[in-house]
């Protein structure tokens, strides 16, 4: 079997202007609330492009940890690779797929670090093991199995039970400018929905041809 003839239908939603919320944020909080209820595997897992000073892109998974008006939070090692990344250079990607409800998101802006404050928060919320590691890796460095649990062992003897926030790890916020809510529709004519941030901060609402 050639994998070019797998091939899918997407018949299970619609998305028309005459509906869609005026504010992408209201959109996404509708859409992010059926993934929910559709239990869509890790909902909040999105991909994050960025690119280096010379126009390299790179894209991995990370977790979003909150959303609002002001942009979509993310927390990391501001050391590792999208780290540096996003120092050089703050314009950014952000993308959904909640694929049992054929959905796709597509969201565009600069990305700026959170308040300190609401880092050491989240921080604090996460269990040990991930408060911890967050000290022991050197996230996108090589390492040894052997050195990385040496490291672990380490930070535990040092720190026990309550190690502080590294200084390099922590939040950051993708502040949109643009969105695209991308649902699949029959015979791959899928709507597309984009939303432009205007120079007065509205919001002004297009289709793209699929
Ligand atoms: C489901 C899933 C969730 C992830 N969540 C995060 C996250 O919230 N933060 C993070 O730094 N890495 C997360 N990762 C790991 C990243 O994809 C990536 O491997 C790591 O951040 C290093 O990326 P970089 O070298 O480009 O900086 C996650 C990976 C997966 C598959």
């Amino acid at each position: 079997m050639s994998i070019a003839s797998l091939r899918q239908e997407y018949e299970k939603n619609v998305l028309l202007e005459g509906t869609a919320k005026a504010s992408p944020i209201d959109q996404f909080a509708l859409w992010f609330d059926e993934a929910l209820a559709a239990k869509v595997p890790e909902p909040t897992a999105m991909t994050l492009a960025t690119a280096d000073a010379s126009g390299r892109p790179s894209a991995r998974i990370v977790l979003c940890k909150g959303f609002d008006a002001e942009g979509f939070v993310f927390y990391t090692n501001t050391l590792s690779r999208k780290g540096r990344e996003i120092a050089d250079q703050p314009w950014a990607s952000l993308l959904f797929f909640w694929q049992p409800l054929e959905r796709q998101v597509r969201i565009e802006g600069v990305i700026d670090h959170v308040a300190p404050e609401d880092s050491d928060a989240y921080y604090k919320s996460r269990p040990l093991g991930a408060r911890i590691g967050a000290w022991a890796s050197a996230q996108s460095q090589p390492v040894t199995l052997d050195t990385l649990h040496a490291k672990v062992a380490e930070i535990q003897a040092r720190y026990g039970d309550d190690p502080p926030r590294p200084e390099h790890w922590g939040g950051y916020r993708l502040r949109p400018a643009s969105f695209e809510f991308w649902q699949g529709r029959r015979s791959r004519l899928h709507d597309r929905l984009t939303y432009q941030r205007t120079d007065q901060g509205a919001w002004a609402m297009g289709r793209l041809s699929p």
